[in-house]
C-alpha cells in the first residue's frame, strides 16, 4: 500500500478540475487523508514526486481532485475551506489549479488555454467563502485575483509549449466570469458577460481563489476552453456536458504536458522564495474580533 502520512513540508499544489481527477506521470508516495475544522477536503491527497530537472532531487507535489475523485461534487458542493486549509497545513503556498471554462470571445477556441487575470463573482452567495467570521475579522486586497508572479512562471511555460507544438494555444489574460451553476447560462445572460468584457466563464474559481488569498496562499488557475457557452446561438451548439468532456480528454496530453512544464520550472532553486510564499508573508490583516 501507499504511505498514509508524509513527514516533510508540501510548497506547491495542483488542483485538478473536470477531466483532470488525477495527474499521471509521476511517483506517488504518500495518500493523504486530512481533517480541518472545515471537514474534509473534496478528494484525499496525493503526494507525488516530481524530478527537479535542475537539481535531480525530488519535488513533492500535493494534487486534490476538486470535484472528488469520481467527480461527484458540483461546483457548488466542492469542499473550497476544507480544501485550501488542508493544503495549507501541508506546507502549501504555491497552488496551480484548472478547470474547463466556456468561451465568451470568438478567438478563444475550444482546447486554447487561457490565463485569466481578473474575476468577475457571480456566484449567489451560497457557497461557505471565508475563513474570517465568527468573531475573527479580516479583509484581504482582491484586486488582482491571482499571484502576479505565479502568472509570469505559468504564461512563461504556456508560451513555450506553443512553440514546440502548435497544439497549444495560450492567452495569457483575461476576465474570468465565475457564476453559480449548475445549470448554464441564459443566452441573454452570456450576452451580458460578453458585454462586460467576459473572455471565459466557469463555476469553480470562487471562492477557490479568495479563500487561498486568505491563506497567504500564491494562487493561478489554468483554463482550458471546451465549449463557445451559447452566445453564439445556434440551436444545436449550445454548451453540453458532453462537449466538456470530450475536449477535456481530446486535450488532457496538452493539459499534462503544461503541468508537467509548470512544476519543473516552479522547481528551479530561483523560484524557491516565491514557492514558498515568502512574498505574501503579512499580506493578511486582521480588523479585530480574537483577542
Ligand atoms: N465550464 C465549461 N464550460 C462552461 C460554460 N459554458 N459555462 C460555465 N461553466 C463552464
Amino acid at each position: 500500500g501507499v504511505p498514509s502520512k508524509y513527514d516533510e513540508p508540501v510548497s506547491i499544489a495542483v488542483i485538478g478540475g473536470t477531466g483532470i481527477q488525477a495527474l499521471s506521470g509521476f511517483t506517488l508516495v504518500a495518500t493523504l487523508d486530512v481533517k480541518t475544522p472545515w471537514g474534509s477536503p473534496s478528494s484525499p491527497i496525493s503526494i507525488l514526486h516530481h524530478l527537479s530537472p535542475s537539481t535531480g532531487k525530488p519535488i513533492p507535489i500535493a494534487f486534490l481532485s476538486r470535484h472528488g475523485l469520481h467527480h461527484e461534487l458540483a461546483p457548488h458542493e466542492v469542499k473550497n475551506q476544507a480544501n485550501i486549509a488542508a493544503l495549507r497545513s501541508l506546507g502549501v503556498r504555491t497552488i496551480i489549479a484548472f478547470s474547463a471554462v466556456g468561451s465568451l470571445r470568438e478567438e478563444i477556441r475550444p482546447r486554447d488555454f487561457v490565463v485569466p487575470d481578473q474575476v468577475i463573482d457571480r456566484t449567489k452567495g451560497i457557497r461557505p467563502f471565508t475563513f474570517f467570521e465568527g468573531g475573527m475579522v479580516g479583509h484581504v486586497g482582491f484586486g488582482d485575483p491571482f499571484d502576479t508572479k505565479l502568472a509570469k512562471i505559468v504564461n512563461k511555460c504556456g508560451h513555450a509549449l506553443e512553440g514546440e507544438n502548435g497544439a497549444v494555444t495560450l492567452h495569457d489574460k483575461g476576465t474570468l466570469i465565475c457564476m453559480e451553476g449548475p445549470q448554464f447560462s441564459t443566452r441573454a445572460e452570456s450576452h451580458m458577460y460578453r458585454s462586460w468584457g467576459g473572455s471565459v466563464i466557469n463555476m469553480s474559481a470562487l471562492p477557490e481563489a479568495k479563500l487561498a488569498r486568505e491563506a497567504e496562499i500564491a494562487y493561478q488557475m489554468i483554463c482550458m476552453a471546451t465549449d463557445y457557452d451559447c452566445w453564439r446561438g445556434e440551436a444545436g451548439e449550445d454548451v453540453n456536458v458532453e462537449m466538456v468532456m470530450g475536449h477535456m480528454k481530446a486535450n488532457a496530453e496538452n493539459a499534462k504536458r503544461f503541468v508537467g512544464a509548470v512544476l519543473d520550472e516552479l522547481s528551479k532553486e530561483e523560484h524557491d522564495e516565491q514557492v514558498k510564499g515568502k512574498h505574501l508573508e503579512g499580506q493578511m490583516k486582521f480588523a479585530g474580533g480574537i483577542t
